[in-house]
């Protein structure tokens, strides 16, 4: 059954409170199993072996002494492999970006420094590890490029375009000129480097294999139905003989939206072995699997005396792969904040000897905000006028890119609330002009801003003969509070206690839905949700009135209705019965199962975006360069807040990524060899406990009835998107150094 559903309204007392997460208890207690944990019998260990060069071919490969270590079972290689799809289309998955996946094992030619090219199978993966480094190659090495400033001039658009991406709007009107006569101007280039996702559990499959060469997987993944669909297709499996499970996903951030090496591995190896495989990569390897793209972005305001905004051109170049063009909208987001007609915008690639780079945390927008962020400050202190003031200046009341009402956007709400909480209205003007003992002080804001979006979801709603209500869906929890959240709609629904409520998902055998991703989860799975319990409760009222020695009997379903646990008359709620009750009474199946849509006509006609106000304040020591986030306040408008506790660890835990991508991390490539250098927790500096200060989350009441039937805008992204200007801009405003090129690392603040 497809439904389109319109006027279903969330009420009830758990939607909106801040409860516990359902899973919380499992998690940390071990229970909850992850990919690597499952225990299977009689299970093969594979460890992945990767080139040491970034381009060229394998000459020789001698596995001599590798296949001599007892327990070394198989080694699979491009020479000894199962047949995989010829056909690109097959090898394209639900993030893929124009151009050919890489293909694993392909053949002889190297593509990118640290490609699988071996996986050693053996009993143990202590023992497979101590083969891999047996394993002798010899390469024919050509010269490779690794440096997009080096390669800047090979800049192109992209060859196609992605579900998702929004190229950069045309130009409007003739921005060179009408930036050369502007009173104000700023001209500036931004950059930020490669980072990496690391989060917290390595990437793994454990591939069990069963009864006729049924495969069942377990698989770290934003997505089993994208991981089940790969497999099928590139592999030639029939999709009923494959079970992709993905129950609990230790963090991912956008590197589990794609089907990863270790799956395409594990599988290979359990299809050649006829055995139980499992990959599980180190945190070394993992670097290996997906980037934020390292970006250039020239960035040229002109204004007038008043800070208006005469001209916006915004270029982008990103980097990509040789075999994909990945791409993410960068540049758009300039003239979605701010009113201007004259404006020229621009995304372009480099294709590099590099791994195609792959989405993180709000892929795009943090890395377009950055820029425009900071060259609005810029804008800000050169025309004399407070930051928040020339953003009000400037606030777009509507898309002008696409002439459309924004479906909600309670920006001015978030600037408001944040400031004052923050006491913006205390901040000097110029840089240098605040101090803490030895310490400069430097106060600074940004805007955040990212897509609202519902995509397509299914779900299936059960009433158990003991009563309880099941509810499923083949999405995701990458920690993000899914369960949690998708329980209180359930239980919402029918009036039930949340304990009276299951939710499960992570398994490609339920009703289908997309990779975890876009912050698009709770809003579209959660109408799912919503929309399948309301159809159930229909059902369950016409079962009600057509059950015998029922106190409903007779009554017509419309004069029914499901509240506290129990069907009763709308007018007269002493006439009840429990759902409990009918369930056990019920000879049957009392279940509902649908595919939700959005009503995407009626949301074409708006621009549907969520929005945020970051302020920081920052202590820089002078004589030691090091910067501190002392406090930050963030200010979010996301529509409804189905529970306001799990939604601020959303938003904490992108402030605290934002502290990172503004002050610490950048993966370091080594020129010479094209290989990334700091590959480890010790080397790629994420900010920890130590480096938080005083963080507040607030949220803005804001109501939305067009980005989805539940009103809600989603969380996953929104809180990192603006933190890395907001802290650029604090620097300078304590410094009066103003630093271009993330991270802000002490040498460029000295
Ligand atoms: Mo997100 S980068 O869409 O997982």
């Amino acid at each position: 059954m497809i439904i389109f559903p319109k006027n279903v309204t969330l009420s009830g007392p758990q939607v909106g409170k801040p409860v516990n997460r359902v899973d919380g208890l499992a998690k940390v207690t071990g229970q909850a199993k992850y990919a690597a944990e499952f225990a299977v019998p009689d299970l093969l260990y594979g460890f992945v072996v990767l080139s040491t060069i970034a381009r060229g071919r394998i000459v020789t490969m001698d596995l001599t002494a590798a296949k001599a270590v007892p327990g070394v079972v198989d080694i699979l290689t491009h020479s000894h492999r199962p047949r995989t799809s010829w056909w690109t289309l097959k090898w394209k998955d639900q993030d893929a970006p124009p151009g050919s996946p890489f293909r694993p094992l392909q053949d002889e030619k190297i593509l990118f420094s640290d490609q699988p090219i071996a996986l050693i199978v053996a009993r143990t993966s202590e023992l497979a590890r101590h083969a891999a480094s047996l394993v002798q190659v010899t390469y024919e090495e050509q010269p490779h490029a690794t440096d997009l400033r080096t390669h800047r001039s090979r800049a192109r658009p992209p060859s196609s375009l992605k579900f998702g991406f929004s190229p950069p709007p045309k130009p409007r009107g003739d921005a060179d000129e009408a930036y050369r006569t502007s009173a104000v101007q700023i001209d500036a280039e931004y950059s930020s480097p490669v980072e990496h996702h690391n989060a917290l559990e390595m990437h793994a499959s454990t591939v069990v294999y069963g009864d006729g060469g049924a495969l069942t997987i377990y698989d770290k993944t934003q997505g089993v139905t994208n991981s089940h669909g790969y497999v099928a297709r590139v592999f030639g499996l029939a999709k009923k003989k494959i079970r992709v499970l993905s129950p609990f996903v230790g963090g991912a951030f956008g590197s589990a939206l794609r089907p990863q090496y270790q799956l395409f591995l594990a599988v290979a190896a359990a299809l050649t072995l006829k055995r139980s495989v499992r990959v599980v990569l180190t945190r070394q390897q993992t670097f290996g699997l997906g980037h934020r793209p390292e970006t250039l972005q020239r960035i040229a305001l002109g204004a007038d005396a008043g800070g208006r905004l005469q001209a916006v051109i915004h270029e982008v170049v990103g980097s990509t792969s040789r075999f994909e063009d990945y791409v993410e909208n960068v540049a758009n987001w300039s003239t979605l904040l701010y009113r201007c007609e004259t404006a020229r915008q621009s995304y372009d690639v480099v294709p590099l000897d590099i791994f195609t780079p792959l989405d993180m945390r709000a892929p795009g927008g943090a890395l377009g905000v950055f820029a425009i962020e900071t060259a609005i400050d810029e804008l800000a202190h050169k025309a004399g006028i407070d930051p928040l003031e020339i953003r009000l200046r400037n606030y777009a009341d509507r898309d002008g890119d696409n002439d459309l009402p924004f479906s909600s956007k309670e920006l001015k709400a978030c600037y408001a609330q944040a400031s004052e909480r923050f006491g913006w209205s205390r901040r000097s003007f110029e840089p240098r002009s605040m101090k803490d003992g030895h310490r400069r002080v430097g106060w600074g804001m940004a805007t955040g801003v990212w897509e609202a979006m519902q995509m397509p979801a299914g779900a299936k709603a059960v009433l158990q003969r003991d009563g309880r209500l099941v509810v499923s869906t083949a999405t995701a929890d990458i920690g993000t509070g899914t369960y949690t959240v998708m329980s209180q709609i359930a239980a919402d629904a029918f009036g039930l206690p949340l304990d009276r409520v299951t939710i499960e998902l992570g398994d490609s055998d339920l009703p289908f839905a997309l990779v975890e991703g876009g912050s698009w989860t709770a809003g579209s799975v959660g109408t799912a949700v919503m929309a399948v319990c309301a159809k159930l409760g229909k059902t369950l009222c016409k079962k009600a009135s057509e059950l015998a020695r029922s106190p409903l009997n007779g009554v017509s379903e419309r004069d029914l209705e499901i509240v506290d646990g129990g069907v009763q008359i709308k007018r007269d709620p002493t006439r009840r019965l429990l759902l409990s009750e009918l369930a056990a009474r019920y000879e049957g199946e009392l279940e509902m199962k649908a595919m939700v849509l959005p009503h995407m006509l009626d949301q074409r006609k708006f621009a549907r975006y969520t929005h945020s106000a970051v302020f920081a304040e920052v202590h820089v020591d002078e004589d030691f360069g090091t910067v501190r986030v002392n406090r930050m306040v963030t200010a979010v408008a996301a529509g409804r807040i189905l529970n306001p506790k799990t939604a601020r660890s959303q938003i904490l835990g992108g402030m605290v990524w934002g502290v990172g991508m503004a002050l610490s991390e950048e993966t370091v490539t080594d020129r010479h060899f094209g290989r990334y250098m700091n590959h480890s927790l010790a080397e790629y500096h994420l900010p920890v406990h130590a480096d938080m200060g005083d963080f507040e989350v607030l949220f803005v009441p804001e109501e939305d009835g067009i980005v989805n039937p539940i009103g809600v805008k989603g969380l996953g992204e929104i809180g990192i998107v603006g933190v890395a200007a907001a802290i650029s801009n604090a620097v300078f405003h304590a410094t009066g150094k103003r630093v271009r090129d993330l991270p802000i690392t002490l040498d460029k603040v000295m």
